[in-house]
C-alpha cells in the first residue's frame, strides 16, 4: 500500500570525501553535491515522498575553514537563483529550516522570495536545513512554552518517516532529532555526489519491507 503522505529527510553526506579522492578542492565535491540534490529532488514526487527535507548547512559546519563557508553560501545563492522558477512551475514548495538572521547577506531577501515564489506548490514540500540545529529548534520551541508533543510537532515541523545518509556514517548529527522519534534509518556508503533516483528508489524498496510498530505489537 502506498502512504499518502511520506516525509524523507537526507544527511547528504561525503562531497568533502568524493572531491579529495579526485585531488579536487572540497568545493567542487559540494557543487556536485548540489547537482545530486537538483536529481533527487526530480525523483522524489515521482517515487511517492511529498515532503524532502535536507541537511544542506548545520549550526555547527560555521567551524569549517571560511573558504569552505563562503563557497556553501554562494551554492545556496545559485541553487536559489537557478532552482526557484523551475520549482515553482514543477509545483515544488520550498522553505527554509534553520536560522536566517546569521546568513550573509543578500540570503536571507533571497531566501524569503523562493519561499513566497513556491508558496503554492502541492506536488513536493522541498525543506532546505541552513543553518539548523534540532537541539536549538527544540530550545527555540520550548521558549514559546508548549504544553504536549502535538503542541510542539506543531511548532517543529512533521514527522519523519525514513532518514537518509550517505557516505557510510551512522551518526544523527543533530537533524530533526524530535520528528525522527520513530523514523526508519537507510545507510548508503555511496559519496553525495554519486547519489541518484535508482539509490532513492532503493532507499524507499528498503524502507518498505520494514516493520513500523511505534511501540505497539504487531497485532
Ligand atoms: C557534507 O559533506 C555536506 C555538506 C556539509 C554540505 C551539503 C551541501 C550540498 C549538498 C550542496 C549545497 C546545496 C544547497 C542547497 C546549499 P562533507 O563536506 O561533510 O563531506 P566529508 O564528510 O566527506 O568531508
Amino acid at each position: 500500500m502506498t502512504q499518502r503522505s511520506l516525509h524523507v529527510a537526507i544527511i547528504m553526506d561525503g562531497n568533502g570525501r568524493w572531491a579529495q579522492g579526485r585531488g579536487w578542492p572540497r568545493a567542487a565535491g559540494h557543487r556536485a553535491g548540489m547537482e545530486a540534490l537538483r536529481r533527487t529532488v526530480e525523483a522524489a514526487p515521482k517515487l511517492g515522498i511529498t515532503t524532502l527535507t535536507v541537511y544542506a548547512f548545520s549550526s555547527d559546519n560555521w567551524k569549517r575553514p571560511a573558504g569552505e563557508v563562503r563557497a556553501l553560501m554562494a551554492l545556496f545563492r545559485n541553487y536559489i537563483r537557478r532552482e526557484t522558477a523551475k520549482c515553482a512551475r514543477n509545483g515544488v514548495r520550498i522553505s527554509l529550516i534553520g536560522r536566517r538572521d546569521r546568513l550573509p547577506f543578500p540570503l536571507p531577501g533571497m531566501v524569503d522570495e523562493m519561499e513566497a515564489a513556491t508558496r503554492d506548490g502541492q506536488k513536493l514540500h522541498l525543506r532546505l536545513a541552513v543553518d539548523y540545529s534540532g537541539r536549538d529548534a527544540i530550545l527555540e520551541a520550548a521558549r514559546s512554552s508548549v504544553a504536549s508533543r502535538e503542541e510542539m510537532s506543531a511548532r517543529l515541523g512533521p514527522d519523519v518517516d525514513l532518514v537518509i545518509r550517505t557516505s557510510g556514517e551512522q551518526r544523527v548529527s543533530d537533524f530533526l532529532i524530535w520528528e525522527s522519534a520513530y523514523a526508519e534509518f537507510h545507510f548508503t556508503p555511496r559519496f553525495w555526489p554519486d547519489f541518484g533516483a535508482a539509490d532513492l528508489a532503493l532507499a524507499l524498496e528498503d524502507f518498505r519491507q520494514r516493520n513500523r510498530r511505534f511501540g505497539a505489537t504487531a497485532a
